[in-house]
């Protein structure tokens, strides 16, 4: 950590802060003691200047474009790498030896399996229920079946409630789908990879075998990689905030589902792809882009922009790529995907976007890619929550491990009322 320091003026007197430096990335200025110091709290809604945590999991240079886990590009990753390996890297800090890969995988399809009265539980949704609602329900409630890893001072019980978490997002992301769908819930085969065996259970049907599709099953695990961490985003501050009162882990990954819902946020690749069909054809573009613009209009462009990518979100370029290979392979001509392309050139050279730095992000192409390999629009939030998982589980094993860290309790600007009397109503 740096040792010079920064001097706040305020009312007439001086206090020194210490100035932390990372391994790279800004600097932070230690303002731990500044409401001792002073009397005064800073002032940052959103969090736009303001360092929550110190990690070594993931970093992100938005102006460079560059993110990397534990040190690996994410290019490299997801051309490389494969999901399970990458969630191996983010729980533990380093690429694993293939013993240790296989010895990871083998327990995360131990683990595949959900009690079997949790399927009761589904039933009692709306068959019309978006599969969010049932995710962000079906999470929650697994600490009313998990008693035994929920005790998040005993390391062998946050391994173990962190393996089932991974392991299980894809059998409840699946049971979501089959509900929704009025189809039978499809068992986990663990003969099959983690993503196979996802989307054998979420495309597969008793009547007949499924062969899963080596091409989709590799874009979809390059899917899961793209999404599994991405720093102090909001859902992931949300897991560790609600983790910072010893919540238990299931509570505190159903706290980021539900944020993550979003459409600021997670939401945006549902909301994106729904954009893109009400387009609908390129001529419409310049309609849409008027809107974007338009201040008195609430439209934004779903899947452009990010809060700290100001350059390209190196995400978005793999899924592009992505998103050529498969609707080639699958052989699908959507006319939303010359849209989506038509209308990020546009975009691009529009100065309004130039001016405010906005480009696609990681939402913009995944739903062109998740359509065509069959997934409904109400599915694609959840399985960006499945990848993110990983993420979560990762960031809040090392809040629980990290001595600086204590429950989270932000204060405020008040600009309320200040003392009155009560007055009776037969007086007001
Ligand atoms: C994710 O944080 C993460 O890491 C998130 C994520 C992850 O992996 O966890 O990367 C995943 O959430 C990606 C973002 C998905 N959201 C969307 O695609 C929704 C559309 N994007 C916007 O809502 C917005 O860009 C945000 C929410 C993503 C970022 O918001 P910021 O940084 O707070 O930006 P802003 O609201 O301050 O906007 C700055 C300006 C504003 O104009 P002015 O007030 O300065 O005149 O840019 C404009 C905004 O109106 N603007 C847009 C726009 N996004 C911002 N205008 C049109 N279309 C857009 N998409």
């Amino acid at each position: 950590m740096g040792n010079e320091a920064a001097r706040l003026e305020l009312g007439g007197n001086a206090s020194d802060y210490k100035v932390l430096s990372g391994t790279v990335g800004p600097d932070v200025v230690d303002i731990r003691k500044l409401y001792a110091n002073t009397g005064a709290f800073t002032y940052d809604p959103g969090f736009t200047s303001t360092a929550s945590c110190e990690s070594k999991i993931t970093y992100i240079d938005g102006d460079e474009g560059v993110l990397l886990h534990r040190g690996y590009p994410i290019d490299q990753l997801a051309e490389q790498s494969s999901f399970m390996e990458v969630a191996y890297l983010l729980l533990n800090g380093e690429l694993p030896s293939k013993d240790k890969l296989d010895s990871f995988t083998r327990t995360i399809s131990r683990h595949t399996m959900l009690h079997e009265q949790l399927a009761t539980f589904y039933r009692g949704f709306r068959r019309d229920a978006h599969p969010m609602a049932i995710m962000c329900g079906v999470v929650g409630a697994l600490s009313a079946f998990y008693h035994d890893s929920t005790d998040i001072n005993d390391p062998y019980q946050r391994m173990v409630a962190s393996h089932r978490l991974i392991a299980k997002m894809p059998t409840i992301a699946a049971m979501a789908y089959k509900y929704s769908v009025g189809q039978p819930f499809i068992y986990p085969d663990n003969t099959l990879s983690y993503t196979g065996n996802f989307l054998r259970m979420t495309f597969g049907v008793p009547a007949e075998e499924y062969v899963v599709d080596p091409v989709v099953e590799a874009a979809m695990d390059k899917i899961f990689t793209l999404h599994a961490d991405h720093e102090q985003n909001a859902s992931t501050s949300t897991v560790r905030l609600a983790g910072s009162s010893g919540a238990n882990p299931f509570a505190c990954i159903a706290a980021g589902i539900a944020c993550l819902w979003g459409p600021a946020h997670g939401g945006a690749n549902e909301a994106a792809l729904n954009m893109l069909r009400e387009i609908g054809t390129v001529d419409r573009i310049p309609e849409y882009i008027a809107r974007a613009k338009n201040k008195d209009d609430p439209f934004r462009l779903m899947g452009f922009g990010h809060r700290v990518y100001k350059n390209y979100d190196p995400r978005a370029k793999v899924m592009q790529k992505t998103a050529n290979e498969v609707l080639e392979r699958l052989g699908v001509k959507d006319p939303i995907f010359d849209v989506a392309r038509e209308l990020e050139q546009i975009a691009l050279n529009d100065p309004y976007f130039v001016e405010k730095k906005l480009y696609p992000n990681v939402d913009f192409y995944s739903g062109v890619i998740l359509s065509a390999i069959g997934f409904p629009t109400t599915m694609f939030t959840v399985l960006f929550a499945l990848a993110r998982t990983v993420g979560w589980v990762a960031q809040w094993n090392e809040m629980i491990s990290d001595p600086e860290q204590k429950i989270g309790r932000p204060r405020q600007l008040y600009t309320g009322a200040t003392f009155r009397d009560y007055v009776p109503v037969d007086k007001r």
